[in-house]
């Protein structure tokens, strides 16, 4: 809890001199070992649509595709690997900033047979993942943060552009396959909307009480991403 508001105080102070000496297109950084999947509340800084954010566009990606037990978590750290954070991604993950054909992180995405990554019977990265990890180092593979709250759009939702992206890159590397975690897939429409349903979708990313609160590990889903699901929930779990 002393590391979240040291955190915030940073990100205010982080935010505040940025402003002053206001360089429009240089994201902000931050350099912190355990943040919240968010980007940082509350900063007030908006999101670029040009720029790739390590909380809220990498670490979900590693969370559910990497960082699992068993191989990349904090834990198990497979060959030394751990993508549990973002400090531990820099250290051990084989990145070489502004270099993706250089990067072991990015290279194994692409191997076939034993090496692929992640291994079977994991699903591969979609082509749009291996496309941000991509962007994300030739940027620096920098921990950029912005306010995902500030222009976020919970109402305007559909299956296609909100819900089945977002949880491509938080969910879906545990939840599809033959065995998904808990008996659970979430990589099809039809499975997602009896997830929907049932209130389990919502129910575990809320962390409402009588669910496992989903992803397992991490802070969580944005806030903007919670509001996204409930209102897509609410409104039926249509699959437009
Ligand atoms: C690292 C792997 C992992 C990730 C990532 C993950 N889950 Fe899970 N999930 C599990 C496991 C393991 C279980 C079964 C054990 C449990 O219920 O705690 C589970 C169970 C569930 C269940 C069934 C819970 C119940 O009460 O029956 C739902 C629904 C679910 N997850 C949704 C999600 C959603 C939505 C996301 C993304 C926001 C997500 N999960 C991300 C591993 C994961």
């Amino acid at each position: 809890m002393k590391e979240y508001l040291l955190f915030i105080l940073m990100a205010i102070a982080l935010s505040s001199l940025a402003t002053m000496t206001s360089c429009k297109h240089t994201p902000e950084i931050i350099n912190v070992s355990s943040d919240p999947m968010d980007s940082i509340p509350n900063s007030g800084t908006p999101c670029d649509p040009a720029v790739v954010y390590y909380f809220r566009d990498i670490q979900p990606i590693l969370t559910s595709n990497c960082a699992v037990s068993g191989c990349h978590n904090s834990t198990s750290k497979r060959e030394g690997i751990d993508y549990s954070s973002f400090e531990t991604t820099i250290a051990t993950g084989k990145v070489k900033p502004n270099n993706p054909n250089r990067s072991k992180m990015y290279k194994v995405l692409f191997d076939s047979g034993d090496d692929k990554m992640p291994p079977s019977p994991r699903p591969p990265l979609t082509s749009v993942q291996k496309a941000i990890i991509k962007k994300w180092i030739n940027q620096g593979a920098k921990a950029y943060f912005c306010d995902a709250q500030v222009g976020c759009d919970s109402l305007n939702v559909s299956y296609a552009n909100t819900i089945a992206p977002l949880l491509s890159n938080s969910c879906v590397g545990c939840h599809s396959g033959n065995n998904p975690s808990g008996g659970v897939s979430l990589s099809n429409y039809q499975s997602v909307a009896n997830s929907a349903n049932s209130g389990k979708l919502y129910g575990t990313v809320a962390h409402l009480s009588g669910y496992s609160p989903m992803p397992p590990s991490g802070n969580g889903l944005t806030i903007c991403a919670k509001a996204q699901i409930k209102n897509w929930v609410e409104q039926g779990a249509p699959n437009n």
